[in-house]
């Protein structure tokens, strides 16, 4: 019933290692790069095959999740791909509704309001029963890739998938989610440990199917103050980083380097670069030098062009990016934008970034 494991041995030979080397802090020949959402409807062939069909059911089809990863790939020299996906699969994996609304975002038609509700999640969670399509599209992927680049699996944290299935949906403040943390501190932590043994499941399954690398998204952190922060979505992260990796150790599977992406959390900079993660993603509130700094040298740095600098000239996304780069410096730095591209961006404009990261670093590296 469960999923075979793919053997490495399995897989075409990786060609382009400069991602997972930058992880690690190793040595590069250029700063590696990738773009959150580099799959998406700013790239026309991307809004021709998602056109007419359902998100989610996209989601299911392995088929459609391959050939939407590679895309952005086909156009530009990316050095890191990430699985086609969303990280609203793991509410439906616990039993809930989930429908994505085309021009509205996620809905959920039956949210969580009070603790009671928790009744209706699934206790146990037969992972690979009710995620296996996206392992599969992993393993699918992984050879379509040809070895080209690294490719990333992901999954929403603890706090972000809570905050949706109260919420219902996007919003603003949150408030009804963050009334839990206030209100219901016991009920919320129930809920966050049970996402937390599923998300932890479903990392390892990824691993399993061949991703090369993890990130999790919080892109939740910004409506939390840092002390619920400590006490409501670092301990999760934490936790989650911990146990894959011990798991996958149990397993006698590599280690494989984790990214933790907590938007707008640059309060919680020093305890997420001490939280079991190789890499640390950043969004543009935070400077590059300071980023630096705070961290210390125990982790890699992802990021941070505001992805509205790609609405400027081409010379001027340059400009910028050589600034960004000098800031970070070229060791132990994957370039990204601070958060997704958005669909009215130009595809050039992506272009024009990765050909500045490549560009820049390869001046400075030779420099030195
Ligand atoms: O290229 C990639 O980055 C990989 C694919 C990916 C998607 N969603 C595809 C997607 C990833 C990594 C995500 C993560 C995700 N999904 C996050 C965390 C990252 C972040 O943005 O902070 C969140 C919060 C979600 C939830 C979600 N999914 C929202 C809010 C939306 C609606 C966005 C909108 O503009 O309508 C989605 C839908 C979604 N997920 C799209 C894509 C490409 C766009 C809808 C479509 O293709 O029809």
């Amino acid at each position: 019933k469960s999923p075979r494991m793919e053997k490495t041995s399995d897989f075409p030979e990786l060609k382009n290692d400069t991602f997972l080397r930058a992880a690690r802090g190793e040595e590069v020949e250029h700063v590696p790069v990738w773009c959150m959402r580099q799959a998406g409807r700013y790239l026309p062939e991307f809004r021709e095959s998602r056109a007419g069909k359902d998100f989610f059911e996209t989601c299911r089809s392995p088929e459609a999740c391959c050939e939407l990863t590679l895309q952005p790939l086909r156009r530009f020299p990316f050095d890191a791909s990430i699985i086609f996906s969303d990280i609203l699969v793991v509410p439906q994996a616990l039993g809930m509704d989930v429908q994505m609304s085309p021009g509205k975002g996620p809905v959920f038609p039956e949210p969580l309001k009070e603790p009671d509700d928790l009744q209706r999640l699934r206790p146990k969670v037969d992972v690979d029963a009710e995620l296996g399509y996206v392992f599969k599209a992993i393993t699918l992927t992984r050879h379509k890739l040809e070895g080209k680049v690294p490719l990333i699996g992901f999954t929403g944290a603890p706090w972000t998938l809570m905050s949706y299935m109260i919420e219902g949906g996007g919003s603003t403040t949150h408030s009804k989610a963050k009334r839990w943390l206030y209100r219901h501190p016991e009920a919320s932590h129930k809920l966050l440990r049970q996402l937390t043994d599923v998300i932890v499941e479903y990392l390892l399954g990824q691993v399993k199917a061949g991703a090369q690398a993890l990130q999790v998204f919080e892109s939740h952190t910004g409506c939390l103050g840092p002390a619920e922060f400590k006490e409501f979505s670092l301990p999760y992260l934490r936790d989650i980083a911990r146990r894959v990796k011990d798991k996958l150790k149990d397993s006698g599977l590599d280690n494989v380097p984790m990214i933790v992406f907590a938007k707008d959390g640059h309060y919680g900079l020093e305890e997420l670069s001490q939280s079991h993660y190789e890499v640390v993603g950043l969004d543009w509130t935070v400077d590059p030098r300071s980023a630096r700094e705070r961290t210390g040298g125990r982790v890699s740095l992802q990021g941070n062009m505001d992805p509205c600098a790609l609405y400027a000239t081409k010379e001027r996304i340059s400009e910028i990016v050589k600034t960004m780069v000098e800031g970070f410096g070229t060791r132990g730095y994957i370039a990204n934008l601070g958060h997704g591209v958005y669909p009215d961006m130009d595809p050039e404009s992506v272009g024009a970034f990765v050909e500045a990261v490549h560009t820049h670093s390869r001046q400075l590296l030779n420099r030195n």
